[in-house]
């Protein structure tokens, strides 16, 4: 088959080197890409969400199957977009319908609401709706959780002590702050719990297979401080997501999900990110998103053992049969290399260097670009360093000392990823 995957981040370096794998790829397009995918396929300069450039580039290279890393061309409608002008042509992605669990987080909300999905009780709010919204708010116990409706770029989610600032926040929000994107504001109860992140592949017809189960680390500082981030690092598995809990996870979460989206006739075949919180014991739905994780992705494709591709051909043609998704027994650790000033400004263009000693982990590219023989940073998240161990300490152990033989100037990286469910 011909592939052309979207996105241009670690995610779409990991998707890129396990769908190498697979004998059923004759090519593999990445589009943009970055510094790193040219190892696994052809990079095309091309925007994830200029679908008429997608479309002349699918009809030019005979493309098969079209894999959605981001989200953002999927909330544009990619799906419908070639369902309605390349009928036949595979793309792994909810419809424009099925991405709103992505892009809109009261839609999200109104489905579990819908399906008896366990989540944080909330009440939505419009602009002219400030004055009940803090009403609301009053009602709630601190910290107040705060969300812009839309889209904006893990941004959108306040989370404040203070009863009046949270009132304040949420005028602010809803006269503009994040743009569009928050003239709806879901207000919601705190849960308090550890986070996980657990990826499901559906055919849209009631079949689904469960990835590895991965935890990310958002914060840019040690012990969870400071600001958010695209992501730090990821293991995978993860120790609480025991059987028990998975097993909740399946009933409570995934299976209403997908029953869900069919009695509503919404056309879903592709991946489903269920953000979870274990609260004593009891998984609730933090967040949808219609994607993979970023950086889940760099430790949860070392851990499947199985042809993907095939997997994705499957669910994207709607029947993913008797088809197994084997799960490696073995322990993934991704850790991420930023730029100085990340999640701020930081500069780029800088030589990365060392990446040739590096034998022991695999190298997933982000923020990354060619220059000649050289490979230089392009973005805040840099390289994601990943490795497999029999243990997530050993895995954990092979990233950092993968990472002390790789250097550039400002390199930052957070030395306690898997420290809190290792307890190392
Ligand atoms: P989201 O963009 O929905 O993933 O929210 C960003 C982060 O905010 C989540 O990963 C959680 O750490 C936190 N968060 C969101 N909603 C809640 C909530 N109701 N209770 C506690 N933490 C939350
Ligand atoms: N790692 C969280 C995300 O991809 O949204």
């Amino acid at each position: 088959m011909n592939i052309l995957l979207l996105g241009s981040g670690g995610r779409e370096s990991a998707l890129a080197w396990k769908m190498r794998q697979s004998a059923l790829v004759d090519n593999l397009y990445i589009a943009p890409g970055n510094g790193g995918t040219e190892a696994y396929g052809t990079n095309v300069a091309m925007s994830p969400t200029d679908f008429e450039a997608i479309e002349r580039f699918v009809g030019d290279a005979s493309i098969d199957m079209i894999v959605v890393g981001n989200e953002d061309p999927l909330v544009a409608g990619i799906y419908d977009y070639f369902a309605a002008h390349k009928p036949g042509l595979l793309v792994v992605g909810p419809s424009k319908e099925g991405a709103r669990l992505e892009g809109s987080k009261d839609f999200a909300k109104q489905f579990m609401s819908r399906h008896g999905i366990p989540t944080a009780r909330y009440r939505s709010f419009t602009a002219d709706e400030a004055d009940e919204g803090c009403r609301f708010l009053s009602e709630l116990r601190p910290p107040y959780v705060l969300k812009a409706d839309g889209l904006a770029a893990g941004k959108g989610v306040l989370i404040i002590d203070s009863l009046e600032e949270a009132c304040n926040s949420l005028r602010e929000m809803l006269g503009g702050m994040f743009g569009a994107s928050s003239a709806t504001v879901v207000v919601e109860e705190f849960l308090s719990g550890i986070e996980c992140s657990v990826f499901v592949l559906t055919d849209g017809n009631g079949g689904y297979r469960v990835l590895p189960v991965a935890k990310d680390y958002k914060r840019i500082g040690e012990g969870d401080t400071g600001l958010n981030t695209g992501g730090m690092g990821a293991v995978s598995p993860v120790p609480f997501a025991d059987e028990v809990f998975m097993d909740k996870v399946r009933t409570r979460i995934i299976e209403p999900t997908i029953a869900g989206l069919k009695e509503e006739g919404i056309v879903y075949r592709g991946f489903i990110f269920l953000g979870l919180i274990n609260v004593g014991g009891e998984p609730m739905v933090i967040e949808y998103n219609v994607r993979m994780g970023d950086p889940e992705t760099e430790a949860v494709m070392l851990r499947i053992d199985s042809d993907l591709v095939a997997l994705m051909r499957a669910a994207a043609s709607g029947d993913l049969g008797d088809m197994e998704l084997k799960e490696s027994p073995k322990a993934a650790a991704t850790v991420m290399v930023v730029s100085g000033g990340y999640p701020g400004s930081y500069p780029k263009g800088k030589e990365i260097k060392g990446l040739e000693n590096v034998t022991e982990s695999t190298l997933f590219h982000a923020g990354t670009k060619k220059d000649g023989n050289r490979v230089v940073t392009s973005g805040g998240r840099v390289i994601a360093v990943s490795s497999l161990g029999d243990t997530l300490p050993e895995a954990l152990a092979t990233s950092f000392a993968s990472i002390a033989k790789i250097d550039f100037d400002g390199m930052y990286f957070r030395r306690d990823i898997g420290r809190d469910v290792t307890g190392m």
